[in-house]
């Protein structure tokens, strides 16, 4: 091989390599936190079997009877009529579900804001504290559940 060759393939094989590397980086790095889970089809989440039980087991030891807070009972019989395309009384007009909307902030969702903060997973909403008050907070499996139902429609299902 003459020594034009012998360079010509050093500065090839350098390229792939520089190729290869570029190519894996573009692969790693690029995972954002609380990424959101694709959309399941209508249907998928029921919010008698997968909501309501998230508010039985975190928020109706408090958000129950004449004297829940904010007004909002959150027991099976009365949650879905407390929540979806109901007005928040923190901030006013905000709904409290806003059904095709699960944006934490302004104008979306304000259950999601109180459970996870606006922006989202920042932990804090605009008015009073995060829920479940005092905390344990949800899981960020559960927080996309009820946003998902929310997107989906939050259908009362
Ligand atoms: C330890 C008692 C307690 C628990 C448990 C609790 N909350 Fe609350 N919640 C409050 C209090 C007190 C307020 C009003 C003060 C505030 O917002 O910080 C409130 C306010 C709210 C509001 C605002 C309502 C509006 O119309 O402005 C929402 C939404 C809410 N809670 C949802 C929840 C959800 C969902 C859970 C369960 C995941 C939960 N809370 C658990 C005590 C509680």
């Amino acid at each position: 091989m003459t020594q034009k060759g012998t360079i010509l393939s050093i500065v090839f094989l350098a390229l792939c390599i520089v190729a290869v590397a570029i190519s894996i980086a573009g692969c790693l790095g690029d995972e954002e936190p609380f990424e959101p889970l694709p959309t399941p089809p209508d249907g998928a989440i029921s919010f008698s079997a997968n909501i309501q039980p998230i508010f039985d087991d975190n928020c109706i030891i408090c958000h129950a009877g004449a004297g829940a807070p904010q007004g909002l009972d959150l027991q099976a019989q009365f949650s879905f009529d407390n929540l979806v395309d109901v007005e928040s009384n923190e901030v006013t007009p905000d709904l409290r579900v806003n059904p095709g909307n699960s944006d934490p902030c302004e104008g979306g969702s304000y259950l999601v804001e109180k459970i996870s903060g606006c922006p989202l997973g920042s932990g804090i909403p605009r008015v009073g504290e995060r829920m479940p008050l005092g905390g344990p907070f949800l899981s960020e499996d559960e927080i996309m559940l009820i946003m998902e139902w929310i997107d989906l429609g939050a259908p009362n299902n």
